[in-house]
């Protein structure tokens, strides 16, 4: 194991009082990041995704617990590790909305006292890399979500931090735009080496990017692996859509029937337990079938399953 971790996280609570009472919305997590890793932290609405952003970026103060972010304790720190981290939050800007993007970076580079000559390196590439050329003079206001999700990337990155946050940077952004923070995101990581920490609730982001995914809920981390963990540990429920020839109760032995619309019959099975092959000559010996497929899991349903509280079988 490595032993300078980039993030200790260790025993985190967050609690806020509402005029209905006390939320826990961190209930105690414990987690560790190395360096250069790209990390997903998944997690229905209001599981506590954007609050352990805002403690780990030094935001919100810990009600409870420990967090070190580059060996530094974030809200205590903020300014030295202004520098070492970067923050995008892809529902609020951190740009200044009057001004011409151009004059947003040089002022981030004031503001980090990035030397002139790596500011104007950095910023070729950047522009370069998320194509921002045509941007530059446009005021932030001006800019569609997409444009500004680029640019807002470029200037969380100027610094070159070790680390960075993002907190649903593409959410609501189409297709396109996705694909560009995507390939943005994955060269970052692998060029320079930046940890990231990609909060989302878009499980193509995570498939398509992390290394690892941490998943929470209600506060608290429910799942914390490889995506292919993942799959291997609850991914073991196969389902075979069958079309009958005519609508009849249907029982295979091995499967359990999950759902049933019209003569189409949802059958579950185990993978450990009977082969796809073994299922269907079963099916076949008892009933005149017109069609079928197989369904394999996929992230987006055991993350559902995980969410909905489901142990693993
Ligand atoms: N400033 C706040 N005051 C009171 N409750 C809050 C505040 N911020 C977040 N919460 C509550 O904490 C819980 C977690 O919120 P949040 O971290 O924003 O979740 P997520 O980002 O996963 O959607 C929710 O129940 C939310 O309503
Ligand atoms: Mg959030």
């Amino acid at each position: 194991m490595n032993p300078h971790p980039v993030i200790e996280v260790e025993g985190l609570r967050k609690r806020f009082r509402t005029r209905r009472g006390p939320v826990e919305a961190v209930a105690g997590i414990d987690f560790r990041v190395q360096p250069g890793e790209f990390v997903g932290y998944a997690g229905p609405n209001g599981a506590g995704k954007s609050t352990t952003v805002k403690m780990m970026s030094g935001i919100l103060l810990p009600s409870a617990g420990r967090v070190e972010v580059c060996g530094m304790v974030p809200y205590r720190e903020r300014k030295r590790l202004a520098r070492r981290m970067g923050v995008v939050f892809g529902q609020r800007t951190q740009l200044w909305w009057d001004l011409p993007l151009e004059e947003s970076f040089e002022l981030v580079g004031h503001l980090y006292r990035i030397p002139p000559a790596e500011r104007a390196a950095r910023l070729a590439r950047l522009e370069e890399v998320l194509a921002l050329g045509p941007l530059l003079a446009v005021p932030v206001r001006s800019l569609s979500l997409g444009q500004r999700m680029r640019a807002e990337l470029a200037a969380a990155v100027l610094p070159a931090p070790e680390v960075l946050f993002l907190d649903e940077p593409t959410i609501g952004l189409d297709v396109e735009a996705k694909a560009a923070v995507r390939d943005f995101l994955r060269e970052l990581n692998r060029d320079q080496g930046t940890t990231v920490i990609l909060t989302t609730h878009d499980l193509d982001d995570i498939t398509r990017l992390c290394s690892r995914l941490m998943i929470i809920d209600h506060g608290r981390l429910i799942y914390d692996g490889t995506v292919e963990a993942l799959r291997t540990a609850y991914g073991t429920t196969r389902v075979l859509v069958v079309d009958l020839a005519e609508d009849e109760p249907v029982q295979v032995q091995g499967a359990v029937l999950a759902r049933a619309e019209g003569r189409r019959r949802w059958l579950e099975f185990a993978r450990d337990e009977v082969s796809a092959a073994e299922l269907i000559a079963r099916l076949l010996a008892g009933h005149e079938v017109a069609d079928l497929t197989l369904e394999e899991p996929d992230i987006e349903d055991i993350v559902r399953r995980i969410y909905r509280g489901e142990a693993p079988p």
